[in-house]
Order: C-alpha cells, then sequence, then structure tokens
C-alpha cells in the first residue's frame, strides 16, 4: 500500500487538537474525512483543510451512538469510498469530582471516549481487513497513565490505551497497526488558562503541546516506515510525568 493519499476519517475533526491533525495529515496528501457532532463543525474544519490546499469531506456523527457510525460508515463508504485509516480523537473532558459525578456522567465519558472508538473501529477495520492493510490511531491521554482528579476522563483514557494493546489480537497478521498517541497538555479550547498557568512549572520542557505535533506524529503512524510501530502509547508530553520532583526550583 502506498503511503500516499489515504482516505482516513478524523472523528472529533472540528476540535483543537484536529486543527493540527487535519493540516499535518493533508499536507501528507491524505483525504481528511472529518467527523464532529454537527455537520456544521465538520464542514468548518473540511474547509480548513481545502482552503490549504488540501483534499476533505464533511459528515456528522455522535460516536456513542452505534446506529449513527453504521450510517457514516454506510455514507463514507457510498460517496468517499473505503477508509484506510481512522483516527479517533473525538473526546469530552467533564471536569467532576467523585462528589460531582453521577452514573449517568461517568457512563456518558466511557460512551463517548471508549466506547465511541470501539465503535469506529468495529465499523471500518473490515474493510483495512479485507485490504490487507489499514491504520488505526487512538488519541488517549497521560490522564490515562497517571491518576487523574477526573476520574471518568481518566478511567475512559486509560481504558483507550489498553483497548488498543487488547486488539492486536484481532489484528495479528492483518496488515493494520493500531497505536494511541498518549498527550500532554495541547494547546486547544479543552485546556483551561489554569492549567496552561501551571506548564512553566509542571512540564520540564516548559512549553504547551502545538496540535501541529500531535499531527506530525500522526501522519508518521500512517507511513510505511511506522509498520512496526503497534500496540503502542506514544508519549508526547514533554516529560511531565517521567518526573517525580518533590523541589519547585521552576517557578516565574
Ligand atoms: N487538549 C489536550 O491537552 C489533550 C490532552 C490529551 C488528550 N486530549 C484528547 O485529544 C482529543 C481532542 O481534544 P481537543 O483538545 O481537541 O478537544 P476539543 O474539545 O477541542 O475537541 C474535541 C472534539 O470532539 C468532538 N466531539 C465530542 N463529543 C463527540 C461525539 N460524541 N461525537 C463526535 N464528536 C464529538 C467535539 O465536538 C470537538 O470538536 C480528545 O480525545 C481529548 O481527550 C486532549
Amino acid at each position: 500500500m502506498s503511503n500516499t493519499s489515504l482516505n482516513v476519517l478524523v472523528t472529533g475533526a472540528g476540535g483543537g487538537m484536529c486543527r493540527g491533525i487535519n493540516a499535518r495529515l493533508a499536507a501528507a496528501g491524505h483525504t481528511i474525512i472529518c467527523v464532529d457532532m454537527n455537520l456544521e463543525l465538520s464542514e468548518k474544519a473540511a474547509m480548513a483543510v481545502r482552503n490549504a490546499g488540501g483534499k476533505a469531506a464533511a459528515f456528522a456523527a455522535d460516536v456513542a451512538d452505534e446506529a449513527a457510525v453504521e450510517q457514516l460508515r454506510a455514507d463514507v463508504e457510498a460517496t468517499v469510498g473505503p477508509v484506510q485509516a481512522l483516527v479517533n480523537a473525538a473526546g469530552i473532558l467533564d471536569r467532576k469530582y467523585l462528589a460531582d459525578s453521577t452514573a449517568e456522567s461517568f457512563r456518558k465519558a466511557l460512551d463517548v471516549n471508549l466506547v465511541g472508538p470501539f465503535l469506529l473501529i468495529k465499523a471500518f477495520a473490515p474493510a483495512m481487513v479485507d485490504a490487507g492493510w489499514g491504520r488505526i490511531v487512538n488519541i488517549a491521554s497521560i490522564a490515562g497513565t497517571t491518576g487523574y482528579p477526573y476520574p471518568s476522563y481518566a478511567a475512559s483514557k486509560a481504558g483507550l490505551a489498553n483497548m488498543t494493546r487488547s486488539l492486536l489480537e484481532d489484528f495479528w497478521g492483518t496488515g493494520i497497526t493500531i497505536n494511541s498517541i498518549c498527550p500532554g497538555v495541547v494547546d486547544t479550547p479543552m485546556v483551561i488558562q489554569e492549567v496552561r498557568d501551571q506548564v512553566r512549572r509542571r512540564v520540564p520542557t516548559q512549553s504547551i503541546i502545538d496540535p501541529e505535533e500531535i499531527g506530525a506524529l500522526t501522519a508518521f503512524l500512517l507511513t510505511e516506515d511506522a509498520r512496526n510501530i503497534n500496540g503502542a502509547d506514544l508519549l508526547i508530553d514533554g516529560g511531565a510525568t517521567q518526573l517525580f520532583s518533590l523541589v519547585n526550583n521552576h517557578a516565574d
């Protein structure tokens, strides 16, 4: 399979991180199938790709809705063609501690952040298996590898990284690789000012991650050079989770 001109379906395509993911994938020559909650968000993302000279199509679907995902598969395959790569980036962060969480709010995070990628993989992997080649990239989070104050988000992302590894069995010998990317603090609307203010003291590189850095890593995972990167949870966090330090010499 050639490295160029893949049909890449990106969920959460209208979000902040996907600005960088869409841009880098389009610059690599791929067609971006932008999927978000509503067509306005997806169209805006697709338009940004086209305005930069890339190829894109727009579709709306709630990733947590099984019927909507199945309809999405049918619509995409009928109008764009088979999907060779899937990037699961749609996600929600519910800033609730245990006391404020309900079973409903907890389930909602799991539905979007974990069941969503599961449904997308169920829907789009069979065509990759038939083609004997495919790429799946799940956007997890450092919140899933360390403890994190908002348990529904952390549990959903830990589950996503583990599901990524667990699916290696299903994709054994199929030509599909599946990986997750584990970002730290990325410059998107999801990140509140309080967190941005902590970056200098908490992240060894002292920098917030540009969405294009996540895009560059995603684009690499779609290449033949990355064919033996499989089942990894690729950390891109400026070193934030790699040092436990009780000294604090880094305040402004
Ligand atoms: N920003 C960060 O620092 C950071 C760090 C680690 C991981 N992440 C993860 O990266 C991904 C992208 O985050 P972002 O920062 O761009 O956030 P964002 O809020 O800007 O984008 C998320 C996008 O997902 C879409 N979405 C939400 N629920 C959906 C659903 N049910 N169906 C379809 N689309 C849905 C939203 O409409 C939005 O466009 C998320 O999975 C997030 O958890 C973000």
